[in-house]
């Protein structure tokens, strides 16, 4: 038993979950997710996908199936299409997806995000979408996974193995992968300039960087984790790009901790959420690029007038020090990663919800009724 133990540890490197493990792997795996991909004289994104420039100038919308956190992956990817690259692009839980594609299906893109490849309402879409003629795309960590099978072309985003029923090191490795197929798309339609696609590979070569910048402060989130542990419930609030990410914030913390928390808009806190806002209500707000921080602050200064404890997470300058602090309790500084720093500022949502779960002496990788993937619908 004893040795078992050992080999277990050996496998967690030392760490005492999995999650934690994988959340520190973060780096790591997205230097694997982008190692040979950049292709910064081009201003585009070299991945090995058979998407000819003639298709891609063709297609009309891009549609976006998956479950769980890759579907807020998808959020993302679908915002930066949307927002970044011109490109129409929807998002659906694979379970509710209908094909709609118009005259031309094959006009219609049907990318499905899904780590395992086994999810069973991802696959039942991806064969909607065929059966109805769309092209499909899956972008996915598993090589040789039904969704690689049984799709037009596929994408791997080479995180690594996740043990961890929380999807952790996937989510990021998957938001970069998206960011550089929606590069791809958008230099070969040419609707993505050369200056704004260099800028977009530049936040991309940053991200294990500014990840590792978060993981160096993670005494600081375990503090902030372990005076919060014991509120009633934690509203996760972000715009735009920040949106997906607190909507995953809160997936996450309610996954392991077993806490009340919901993600959404942080304009939508007036029309409603707000009227459960109290002192015993933390709000973990995105303030950094890409969330729109100067109308979230709006939003903050209201739950801050409610009494609400609220946590930010902002954009560093230059010297490591952050703005728009009045109105928070706790500052977060996120290393400038322009686009994507909604996506490093998950980290520090991922922290929070693990220290908080550990506080609990949850059973971290393995979360009561959940499993890793998911083969029924
Ligand atoms: C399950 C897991 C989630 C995951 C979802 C989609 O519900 O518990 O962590 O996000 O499936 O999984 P997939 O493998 O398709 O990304």
């Amino acid at each position: 038993e004893r040795l078992e133990y050992e080999a277990d540890a050996a496998e967690k490197s030392g760490y005492d979950h999995y999650m934690l493990k994988e959340i520190h792997e973060q780096p790591r795996a997205l230097r694997q997710t982008i190692s040979g991909r950049i292709d910064t004289d081009d201003g585009t994104a070299d991945i090995d996908v058979d998407l000819p420039s003639e298709y891609v100038d063709s297609i009309e919308e891009i549609q976006i199936v998956a479950c769980g956190t890759s579907n807020y992956a998808g959020r993302y990817a679908a915002e930066l299409l949307e927002s970044i690259v011109d490109v129409r692009a929807t998002v659906e839980v694979a379970s509710e997806y209908e094909f709609d594609g118009g005259r031309d299906p094959w006009r219609t893109l049907v990318v499905a995000v899904t780590q395992s490849g086994e999810t069973a309402d991802t696959l039942s879409a991806i064969r909607r979408a065929k059966r109805a003629g769309a092209r499909t795309l899956a972008v996915t960590n598993t090589l040789g996974s039904t969704v690689v099978r049984e799709t037009d072309d596929s994408v791997f985003i080479r995180a690594g193995p996740e043990i961890g029923v929380a999807a952790t090191k996937t989510f990021a490795s998957q938001v970069a992968t998206l960011t550089l197929l929606a590069v791809r798309i958008g230099r070969a339609r040419g609707s993505l300039s050369y200056g704004r696609a260099r800028e977009l590979l530049e936040s991309v070569r940053r991200l294990p960087n500014a990840v590792q910048g978060v993981l160096d402060r993670e005494d600081r989130v375990r503090e902030v984790a372990r005076e919060y542990a014991d509120s009633d419930a934690f509203f996760f609030v972000g715009r735009k790009l920040g949106h997906p990410v607190a909507l995953e914030g809160a997936l996450k913390l309610k996954e392991i901790s077993y806490d009340h928390a919901e993600g959404f808009p942080a304009g939508e806190l007036k029309h409603g959420p707000l009227a459960l806002v109290t002192e015993e209500t933390p709000v973990l707000a995105l303030l950094t690029d890409g969330s729109r921080p100067d109308e979230t602050l709006n939003n903050v200064k209201e739950v801050e007038a409610r009494g609400a404890p609220v946590i930010g997470a902002t954009t560093a300058d230059g010297d490591g020090r952050a703005t728009d602090s009045a109105y928070l309790d706790v500052e977060l500084p996120v290393p400038a990663t322009g686009a994507l720093e909604p996506l490093v500022a998950n980290v520090y949502w991922q922290l929070f919800a693990y220290h908080v779960a550990d506080e609990k002496g949850r059973p971290i990788d393995r979360p009561r009724n959940l499993a890793k993937s998911v083969t029924v619908e």
